[in-house]
C-alpha cells in the first residue's frame, strides 16, 4: 500500500472475478479514497461478489455498459473520477471459440468507448476552456495470452515478446493493448497497462479450470481436462495480481507495460491432481464435510482422482504460457505474498465455505 493522494477509481467489470478481488483489495488498503463500479452484470459478473462493500460510503455502483460512452463520461465527471481500473471484458476462451462477436464489441470497441470518454473529460474539455488536462491515469488490465504459445523451452513471456494472439479472446485483447497505447502515443492520455498471467482465488466464477474441478468433485462430477492435460499455464493468486496493479498505478512509468507473475508453471493435469489430494485430505480431516457434501461420494472415499476425464481438445489450443516478471519486480519491487501452497488452500476453503455463492452460479452454466 502507498501513501498517495486521494484517488476516485472508476474500476470497470468490478462485479467480476478479478475485479471484485481488487475493488475488496482497494477499499481495505485505501480507505479514502472513492470506487465506483461499472459493470454490465453478463453471466460472469455478480453483484453478490460485491456485498460485503455494497454499505462502505465510498463505494458507488453503477449497473452499465462500458459501451455507453454518454455513461462513461457522466460518471467520469460526477465523481470527479481522476483513474480508471479497466476489468471489464469477455474473458472465457471456450465461449470466444463458440462466439466471437461479444468479444470484439466488449473488449475493443468497450475498451475505445472508455478511452474516447477518458480523453473527452480528462484532456479536451479542461482545454476547451484554456486549462491543463486533468490529473488522471487509465490502467488498462491485460493478458499473457496476448503474446501466444510457448515451447517447452522458450523463455517466459517479456512485455517485448511479439504478440502473437490464438483465439478471438486474445486477439481482442491484444487489440484493446494496441488502442490503449495508441491514445498514449497520439493523444497523451496517461496509461499504464499490466499483463497478467492466470488467476485463481475467491469468486472465481466456476466455468474456469480451478473451481470447475473444485465444485465438480463436490457432486461428484467428472473432471474434464483437454487432450492430454500437458497444457502449462502459469498461476497467481488473485489479491497478488491486484497488489500488482496497486503498483503499476502508483510506481509505474506512463505508457509502459508490466508483466505480472508467480513464477509458478503448472501442467493443467497436475493441478487437477493436486486439487484432488487436496480435498480428499480436507474430507479425510473434517468429517463434518461429508455431512455437508454427502453428493462427494469419491472425495468422501479419499480417491476424488477417479473423477478425471479426458476429453476432446479445445480448437487452437496454447500449450504453453509463461510470464517472466522481471521487470515489475525490479522497477516497482513487485513480489507475490501467496505461495501455490497456501494460495490454493485458501481457495479451497472459501470454496468449501461459500458454497451458497457458486450453486447459484452452476444454474447459469
Ligand atoms: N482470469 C484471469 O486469469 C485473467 C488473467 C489475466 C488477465 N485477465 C483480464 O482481467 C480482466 C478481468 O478478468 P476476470 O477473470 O475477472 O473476468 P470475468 O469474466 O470474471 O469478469 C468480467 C467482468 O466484466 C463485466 N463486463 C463484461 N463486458 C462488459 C461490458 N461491455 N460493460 C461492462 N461490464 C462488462 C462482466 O459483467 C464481469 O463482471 C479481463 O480484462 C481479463 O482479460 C484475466
Amino acid at each position: 500500500m502507498h501513501a498517495k493522494k486521494m484517488k476516485t477509481l472508476l474500476v470497470t467489470g468490478g462485479a467480476g472475478f478479478i475485479g471484485a478481488n481488487f475493488v475488496h483489495y482497494w477499499l481495505a488498503g485505501y480507505p479514502q479514497d472513492k470506487v465506483v463500479v461499472i459493470d454490465a452484470l453478463t453471466y460472469a459478473g455478480n453483484i453478490a461478489n460485491l456485498d460485503s462493500v455494497q454499505e462502505n460510503p465510498n463505494f458507488i455502483f453503477s449497473h452499465g455498459n462500458i459501451c455507453d460512452t454518454a455513461l462513461v463520461e457522466t460518471l467520469l465527471k460526477e465523481h470527479k473520477v481522476n483513474t480508471i481500473v479497466h476489468f471489464a471484458a469477455e474473458s472465457h476462451v471456450d465461449r470466444s471459440i463458440d462466439g466471437p462477436d461479444a468479444f470484439i464489441e466488449s473488449n475493443i470497441i468497450g475498451t475505445h468507448s472508455l478511452l474516447k470518454a477518458a480523453k473527452k473529460i480528462w484532456i479536451d474539455q479542461p482545454k476547451e476552456k484554456g486549462e491543463q488536462s486533468l490529473p488522471h491515469r487509465f490502467h488498462h488490465v491485460s493478458t499473457d495470452e496476448v503474446y501466444g504459445d510457448l515451447g517447452p523451452q522458450d523463455p517466459a513471456f517479456t512485455e517485448d515478446t511479439q504478440y502473437a494472439p490464438s483465439s478471438p479472446y486474445s486477439a481482442s485483447k491484444a487489440a484493446s493493448d494496441h488502442l490503449v497505447r495508441a491514445y498514449h502515443h497520439t493523444y497523451g492520455l496517461e496509461v499504464t497497462t499490466s499483463n497478467c498471467s492466470n488467476n485463481y482465488g475467491p469468486y472465481h466464477f466456476p466455468e474456469k479450470l480451478i473451481p470447475l474441478v473444485l465444485t465438480n468433485i463436490l457432486f461428484d462430477k467428472p473432471l474434464p481436462i483437454y487432450g492430454n492435460g500437458k497444457q502449462i499455464r502459469d498461476w497467481l493468486f488473485v489479491t497478488d495480481h491486484a497488489r500488482g496493479i496497486d503498483l503499476v498505478i502508483n510506481k509505474g512509468r506512463l505508457g509502459e507495460c508490466y508483466n505480472i507473475g508467480g513464477i509458478n508453471e503448472w501442467a493443467n493435469i497436475d493441478i487437477v491432481k493436486l486439487i484432488c489430494k487436496l480435498v480428499n485430505e480436507a474430507f479425510a480431516n473434517q468429517p463434518n464435510l461429508a455431512t455437508r457434501f454427502p453428493l462427494a461420494k469419491k472425495a468422501i472415499r479419499g480417491n476424488a482422482e477417479e473423477l478425471i476425464a479426458f476429453v476432446k481438445d479445445r480448437a487452437g489450443h496454447d500449450r504453453r504460457y509463461a510470464i517472466n516478471p522481471k521487470k515489475s519486480m525490479t522497477e516497482l519491487n513487485y513480489s507475490p505474498i501467496e505461495t501455490f501452497d497456501s494460495g490454493i488452500l485458501k481457495t479451497l476453503h472459501w470454496y468449501l465455505d461459500n458454497k451458497a455463492w457458486w450453486e447459484n452460479l452452476l444454474e447459469i452454466k
